[in-house]
């Protein structure tokens, strides 16, 4: 991992960031999970300005001792596994262009600040990602059994689906922080399945796409038990395989 210095936005990024948010905005009441709402009005994250991400540590830290780190771009397996492990999540340093307004295939600051850091100020989720980032670094050096719990983030924090008593809502971060994908995976395009270990950790995805598979957790503290389940099988894996 590489940190570097904040960029500095032109004034088309501004209306980027606020053409998006603002977008966005109308509908995620009703589209994304409490976790990620909540977080935004603590983070006090809106539409006006692309904010400091000094002042947003410094809640994350108060709360939960996550902090995001800019860097320039999208962070590989074993390292961003390790800047879990840390307390840390990568924030691309960069926003989307203009023509790609709802979707990006690389990580930028409207999917990692918006998108991921909200889900960052509450405790019960960021101890999960930190004992996540501990467990797939015992893998570093197994790229075939790191690869299920590639595919285990994929389809929760990224691409998770969550029953609430409201309906189902988007739980991954991947989702929330895309307009165009927040509208696809509600509606019923996309084949949902139950949450379920050993179907996700065998399930391939792509990443220049929408999501045509998901998966939907009763709630989000099914995934945070599911991590020694997990950590079993792919042990089990490592030893059959050994
Ligand atoms: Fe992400």
């Amino acid at each position: 991992m590489k940190a570097v210095a904040p960029k500095k936005y032109t004034t088309e990024d501004l209306e980027t960031w606020r053409v998006i948010l603002s977008e966005h905005r109308k509908k995620r009441d009703s589209q994304v999970c409490d976790i990620f709402l909540k977080g935004l009005e603590i983070l006090d994250i809106n539409e006006d300005e692309i904010p400091d991400l000094e002042e947003i540590n410094k809640v994350l830290m108060r709360r939960t001792g996550f902090e995001g780190v800019l860097v320039e771009g999208l962070e590989e397996g074993n390292s961003f596994y390790h800047m879990l492990e840390e307390r840390q999540f990568p924030v691309g340093n960069f926003i989307r262009s203009r023509e790609d307004l709802s979707y990006t295939p690389a990580p930028d600051i409207v999917h990692d600040l918006y998108g991921h850091l909200p889900f960052y100020t509450d405790k019960a989720y960021s101890d999960f990602s930190y004992e996540f980032g501990k467990a797939a670094s015992r893998y570093a050096d197994r790229p075939e059994l790191l690869r299920q719990f590639e595919r285990f983030f994929w389809f929760t924090v990224e691409f998770g689906l969550v029953k609430t008593t409201q309906g189902v809502r988007i739980f991954g971060a991947g989702i929330a922080s895309s307009t165009g994908e927040c509208d696809y995976a509600l509606s019923d395009a996309p084949t949902v399945y139950p949450f379920d270990i050993d179907h996700i950790r065998k399930q391939e995805f792509r990443i220049d796409e929408m999501q045509k598979i998901l998966f939907c957790l009763e709630n989000p503290e099914q995934l945070y038990r599911s991590l020694p389940e997990l950590c079993a099988r792919v042990e089990q894996d490592a030893r059959t395989s050994a």
